[in-house]
């Protein structure tokens, strides 16, 4: 189905500083938009991301995912929470594809993207456990789940999924094998 569309539609990956402010704004809406994130840091955080990408039809941005720099006591915040190390890690955040253009492929094309412009980082996401659609990206991206936290502002379970091996899958899978 993306390559139906892929005439009109363009992938772009690219430094803060190197996107338009208006370019810029549009994104913010659009991660306004999905609800998934508060939104008092976002437009601080994206002006310091390591990468962002964005997709658009035509002249309109319809989807966006970011590399962000975390500062460093939020991410230790986020590991000690879930138990898990993330000292070092980029965060992968502020996904959102225009609901009309979801489910063909657009998230996979932006994270791809990133991934493969960051070799070997550690990349590290925050997901609500009941957002399947997310998961199921993320995973079929080769990134793992290492650990859970309940958000206490929002009561939501909230995985971390790793692009390093996790000692919690591991731990999963040996308790499969034993069973
Ligand atoms: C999560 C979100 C960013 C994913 O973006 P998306 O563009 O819908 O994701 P994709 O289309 O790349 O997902 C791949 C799906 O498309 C299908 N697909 C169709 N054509 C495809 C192609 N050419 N390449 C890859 N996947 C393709 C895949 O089979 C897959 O389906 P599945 O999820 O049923 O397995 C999007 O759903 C969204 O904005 N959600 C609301 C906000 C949100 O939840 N953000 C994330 C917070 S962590």
């Amino acid at each position: 189905m993306l390559e139906e569309m892929e005439p009109s539609l363009t992938f772009h990956f690219k430094k803060p500083n190197e996107i338009s402010p208006e370019v810029l704004e549009e994104i913010y809406g659009l991660v306004s938009q999905s609800g998934e994130v508060g939104l008092s840091w976002v437009k601080d955080n994206l002006k310091r991301a390591f990468l962002i990408s964005y997709a658009k039809d035509g002249d309109r941005v319809i989807g966006t995912m970011t590399l962000k720099r975390p500062l460093p006591e939020y991410a230790r915040k986020i590991g000690r929470l879930a138990g898990v190390d993330l000292d070092g890690y980029l965060e992968r955040g502020y996904s959102a594809v225009l609901p009309e253009y979801q489910g063909i492929g657009i998230g996979d094309r932006l994270l791809k993207g990133l991934v493969k412009r960051a070799p070997g980082a550690k990349i590290y996401v925050t997901i609500r456990m009941d957002n399947e659609q997310a998961i199921r990206l993320t995973r079929r991206n080769g990134m793992r789940l290492a650990g859970k936290f309940i958000n206490q502002r929002t009561g939501h379970e909230i995985g971390v999924f790793v692009n390093t091996p996790s000692e919690l899958e591991h731990q999963e899978q040996e308790a499969c094998t034993t069973d």
